[in-house]
């Protein structure tokens, strides 16, 4: 059981575990505006794909909650205008698009029904609308731990029984409100009483690994090792690494898989060196629109986060790149863990009918 809890429905408002302070600091921070929740998204108080889409939808439900729209029509256009200010925050990790989907799909299902209790006020509807919403971002919370508990003991049958795994950046309870998707397949495969250890790398430049995975596994007492990206290559070719597995952003039609960058050399040096690379990760990442990785959308970060480190210049006033997530061609990749299956090639086929399914 992961204890760690990144964001929680309240009736204040949005609670979050800002993640930007972790691990000096374990701060939280009450949201009540939805233009808030955008920027918390934005910033990065909360990541990790699964985590973004349940922050999505919490968002849109505290927006209409707290909209002052009297009819039905009113709340829809403030309902696109909440939707919009969240669509823009983020635009990789496919799970914010599929949040805002579902909360669209629960509102127009819940606009066209009638209470049971007809006739029905206008204000009665209304109100009916923004409790329904809450609902389904509750809702939509609960899917991401169930589905974490079940990738988590499919994945682990993947593991070796002892040894070294390799992981990058954080796909832990932070990055989802369960247990973590690639964490979730270690924190299983220990909890069963493998003799695992997990190679963190510190993931620059945000260095989701060393601030927030070493963070997770230590408070947990799984053991690990923090090294920096660039040693990723060494402890492949060394023999001491059993498997890789990471989270993902987004999963196109044939397996293509964009997660953080540096996810890509890491598969490329898993190959060459015969180490099964895993992706884990809910049928909510899958996007069976994209027909491979290069139509994946690469967020571009801003260059301070590169140039400085906490704040700290540490190269000079030159430009610099930061394109967030990198892509994976699906060859390089040994299997995708989802909580309705295990995908294998040809993933066009495995994953459409994981994702397709009820
Ligand atoms: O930029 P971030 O921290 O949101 O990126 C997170 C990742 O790349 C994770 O590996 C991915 O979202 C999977 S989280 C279960």
């Amino acid at each position: 059981m992961a204890e760690v809890e990144p964001i929680r429905w309240t009736e204040s408002g949005v609670v979050m575990l800002d993640q930007r302070r972790l691990p000096g600091e374990v701060v939280y921070h009450t949201y009540t505006d939805y233009r808030h929740v955008a920027a918390a998204i934005r910033d990065m108080v909360i990541r990790g794909a699964p985590a973004i889409g349940v922050a999505a939808a919490m968002g849109v439900a505290l927006g209409i909650k707290c909209a002052s729209a009297r009819s039905v029509s009113e709340l829809r256009a403030e309902f696109e205008k909440v939707a919009d200010a969240i669509r823009k925050t983020r635009p990789t990790a496919v799970d914010l698009f599929w949040a805002l989907e579902r909360m669209q799909r629960r509102f127009d299902a819940l606009a066209g029904a009638e209470s049971a209790e007809a006739p029905e006020s206008e204000p009665a509807r209304v109100e009916r609308i923004r409790a329904g919403l809450v609902e389904e971002a509750l809702r939509i919370h609960a899917e991401r731990r169930e589905a974490d508990e079940r990738i988590g003991i499919l994945g682990a049958a993947l593991l070796p029984e002892s040894g070294r795994v390799l992981t990058q950046c954080n796909a832990g309870a932070l990055a989802t409100g369960g247990i973590g998707t690639a964490l979730g397949v270690i924190r299983k495969a220990v909890e069963q009483g493998r003799q695992l250890e997990v190679l963190v790398p510190e993931t620059r430049p945000y260095l989701q690994g060393a601030r927030l995975t070493a963070w997770e596994l230590k408070q947990e007492g799984i053991p690990l090792t923090l090294i920096t990206d660039n040693m990723v290559g060494h402890f492949l070719q060394t023999g001491k690494v059993g498997a890789v597995v990471v989270g993902a952003d987004r999963i196109a039609a044939n397996g293509d898989t964009a997660n953080k960058i540096g996810t890509y050399p890491m598969a490329v040096l898993a190959r060459e060196h015969g180490v099964p690379f895993y992706v884990a990760a809910p049928v909510s990442t899958i996007d069976l629109a994209l027909a491979s990785g290069d139509r994946i959308p690469i967020e571009e970060r801003p260059a301070e986060e590169v140039t400085h480190i906490g704040g700290v210049r540490i190269a000079p006033d030159v430009r610099a790149a930061h394109p967030a997530f990198d892509v994976t061609p699906h060859p390089l990749i040994a299997a995708i863990i989802t909580e309705r299956g295990v995908a294998r090639a040809p993933y066009e086929e495995s994953l459409r009918r994981l994702a397709g399914k009820a």
